[in-house]
C-alpha cells in the first residue's frame, strides 16, 4: 500500500504535458481519453479478481462452491468486464471516424526525417510549411497522409489517435483542436536512424485560412 502510495505520483507525471493522450484539447482525443479510462477500470477489474484468488490460494482452506468461481467469477464477471471494454472500443471506434461533411482537408507528408505540411489560402492556393501543420480550432479537420519513403506514423496526442503514412496511399484522421494554441506531433512508427527526431508541431487559429506573413512568401 504504501509503495503504492509513493509510486503513483511518479506514475502521474506521465499523465500530463505536450505530449499527454490524457490531456486531450480537442474531441477527437476526449472520446479516446475516455476509452483509455474505460479500459483501464476494465483491467483493474480483472487484475483485483486474479489478486483475491491468489490471495485465497495462499489463505486457509474455506468452503466456497465450485461454481462462484468457474460460472460466477470466471465467465459472468470475466465476460461482463470484457463485453464492456469491447462495446466502448466499438462506440468510440465509430465516433471518431472521418465523415463527409465538408470538414477542411489538410495534407501532411512524412520523409526521412521530417513532416511537409500543406494547407489552402484564402485564395485557394496551396501553402507548403515544414514541421508546423496549421489548422482552424473549433471544428474538425481532415489530415490527408502519406509518406514519400518508409512507413511512418502521424499522431498528435491531445488532439487524436496516431496514424500511419504509407509510401503509395493516402490516409485519412480526424483531427479537432477546441482552442487555438500549439499541439506537439511526432512519428510513432520506426523509420530509421532520425526517427527520434520526427516531432512537428500543429498550429490552431482562430481565423482560417490564418494569415502567415513569412511562410507562405514564395522563396
Ligand atoms: Cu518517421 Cu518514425
Amino acid at each position: 500500500m504504501r509503495g503504492g502510495v509513493l509510486i503513483a505520483p511518479v506514475a502521474l507525471i506521465g499523465c500530463s504535458g505536450p505530449l499527454s493522450t490524457l490531456q486531450p484539447g480537442g474531441a477527437t482525443a476526449t472520446e479516446i481519453a475516455w476509452l483509455w479510462w474505460v479500459m483501464l477500470a476494465g483491467a483493474v477489474a480483472l487484475t483485483m479478481m486474479m489478486v483475491v484468488l491468489i490471495a485465497m490460494a495462499f489463505g486457509a482452506p474455506r468452503d466456497t462452491g465450485a461454481r462462484v468461481w468457474t460460472h460466477g467469477m470466471g465467465l459472468a464477471f470475466s465476460l461482463v468486464v470484457l463485453s464492456a471494454t469491447l462495446g466502448a472500443g466499438l462506440w468510440v471506434g465509430e465516433r471518431i471516424l472521418p465523415r463527409d461533411d465538408g470538414a477542411v482537408e489538410v495534407r501532411a507528408r512524412a520523409f526521412q526525417w521530417g513532416w511537409r505540411f500543406t494547407h489552402t489560402d484564402s485564395d485557394g492556393n496551396p501553402v507548403e510549411t515544414d514541421g508546423l501543420l496549421h489548422i482552424p480550432a473549433g471544428q474538425p479537420v481532415d489530415v490527408l497522409i502519406t509518406s514519400e519513403d518508409v512507413i511512418h506514423s502521424f499522431w498528435v496526442p491531445r488532439l487524436a489517435g496516431k496514424l500511419d503514412a504509407i509510401p503509395g496511399r493516402t490516409n485519412r484522421a480526424r483531427i479537432s483542436a477546441d482552442a487555438p494554441g500549439t499541439y506537439a506531433g511526432l512519428c510513432a512508427e520506426f523509420c530509421g536512424l532520425g526517427h527520434a527526431r520526427m516531432r512537428f508541431d500543429v498550429q490552431a487559429h482562430d481565423t482560417w485560412p490564418p494569415a502567415l506573413p513569412d511562410e507562405s512568401e514564395a522563396p
